[in-house]
């Protein structure tokens, strides 16, 4: 079992250090934030993802897991340094690389060993785990040797812990043959596929990935915009090429666009990444720009369905950009209400567990309410944003009992036509035939 560092307890490293750790190896976690840090300390998790707290506290327990601010502490036994921070988005859409450069210089300054494994588990761009090993060489000890690794992850939010147990590869990047052995060492106990690579490759195959499942993302969308005025319903038009094993059936379920902190971020880094080798990939711009509409989406039917908004009660139901996680970046939830607000409509929202982040961003402009029932009473109309397992299980009578006008736009088709036909409802959906009273 190995001695790992890891520098960052965002998503990606505290999962990443919590499951090495669950393997077995001895894993000190650091981080600049110290209220962060003493929390984990405690076992708690700063982030609400299945699974995690109880292995964090576990692993704590058992001393395979600490949690220090300390880089000395952190690197003093580290055979693998793993770089876990974050790359925010630069105003042109490229991906920020301050983190990524301060705390490479930070290991340079505090390495003890000749030989370290240094892991970028941050999407970079391409070409960054080379300036990675230059940062850390301009500060490290003249003798020092580094082997750099480029292993990005695919965890989605919400099953980050499941994913990493079960995910369908582990992709190493390197051109050290000391580095790939130990990285070998490093992931085999979690038996999963491993596909190793150079790192160039490596750092795109990530981009290349999430671009992919946004492309699916945008085209089923578009496709659904044609049913709606072909008449033709896209769940079916979905599940009929998904039976095409070349096409998969996955990531064809058409929405309100695609969010979170990844695709948004990775396609747009990828266009500019494309744009500074003089490359135009006018396809992936496509994507971005469908999405762009596709997220505004409600509110055209919103518009399109009531006519003016001025002074009309919109219930919103689900914040977060996805189920099963607070996240509100890049959520849909957000774009609409900027418009609905903008058009003069007053908006009450529910989201089961995103509501407190919802707030530090929204504070009191929107009302909110703690349940699905609540949310609804008195609306004009309600938009489902997210497809929460509460939301999704509420039974039509209640829109028809609770609301002023039950007027449904549902963005997520969390109803069947059939079951919509039943009611006394007007119910508009994405890609499916409408149903009115
Ligand atoms: C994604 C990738 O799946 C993951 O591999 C990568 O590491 C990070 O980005 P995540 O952002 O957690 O993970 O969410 P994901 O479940 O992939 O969903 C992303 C967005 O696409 C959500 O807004 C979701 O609602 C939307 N989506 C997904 C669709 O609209 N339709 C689909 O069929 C699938």
């Amino acid at each position: 079992m190995k001695n790992i560092a890891i520098i960052g307890t965002g998503y990606v490293g505290l999962v990443t250090g919590v499951c090495l750790s669950e393997i077995g190896h001895h894993v000190t976690c650091v981080d600049i934030d110290q209220a962060k840090i003493e929390t984990l300390q405690q076992g708690i998790s700063p982030i609400y993802e299945p699974g995690l707290e109880e292995l964090t506290k576990d692993n704590v327990q058992r001393g395979r897991l600490h949690f220090t601010t300390s880089y000395h502490q952190a690197f003093a036994e580290a055979e693998v340094i793993f770089i876990a921070v974050g790359t925010p988005q630069n105003p042109d859409g490229s991906a920020n690389l301050t983190y990524v450069q301060q705390v490479s210089e930070q290991i340079g300054r505090h390495l003890t060993r000749r030989d370290t494994v240094i892991v970028t588990k941050s999407t970079v761009p391409v070409g960054t785990n080379r300036k990675v090993r230059d940062w850390i060489i301009s500060q490290a000890p003249v003798d020092t040797r580094i082997h750099t690794v480029s292993n990005p992850e695919f965890l989605r939010e919400g099953s980050a812990v499941q994913d990493t147990f079960q995910g369908d590869r582990i992709v190493i990047g390197t051109d050290s043959p000391f580095a790939s052995i130990l990285m070998e060492e490093v992931y085999s106990p979690f038996g999963l596929p491993i596909f190793s690579t150079d790192i160039e490759s490596a750092e795109l195959i990530k981009y290349a990935s999430n671009a992919f499942l946004a492309t699916k993302i945008s085209f089923i969308n578009e496709i659904a915009n044609l049913c709606e005025k072909l008449g033709a319903n896209v769940e079916d038009v979905a599940a009929g090429m998904g039976m095409d094993t070349r096409i998969g059936s996955q990531f064809l379920r058409a929405g309100i666009g695609y969010g979170g902190s990844c695709f948004p971020k990775d396609t747009k880094a990828l266009v500019q990444l494309a744009g500074d080798v003089q490359h135009n990939f006018d396809l992936l711009e496509s994507v971005i720009r469908v999405n762009h509409e596709q997220q505004r989406k409600l509110f055209t039917k919103a518009m399109e369905v009531l006519g003016s908004l001025q002074g009309k009660r919109i219930a919103m139901l689900g914040l977060a950009f996805k189920p099963n996680t607070d996240d509100m970046r890049e959520a849909a939830s957000l774009i609409l209400i900027e418009e609905l607000q903008k058009a003069g409509a007053d908006i009450i929202a529910y989201d089961p567990i995103a509501m407190k982040k919802a707030q530090a961003i929204l504070g009191d402009t929107i009302e909110y309410s703690q349940s699905v029932t609540e949310c609804i009473q008195n609306a004009d109309a309600a938009m489902i944003v997210t497809e929460w397992e509460d939301i999704k299980n509420t039974p039509l009578s209640t829109y028809v009992e609770q609301m002023k006008t039950p007027v449904i736009l549902d963005g997520r088709n969390c109803y069947t036509i059939e079951e919509a036909a039943g009611y006394p409802v007007s119910y508009y959906s994405i890609g499916r035939p409408s149903s009115t009273t």
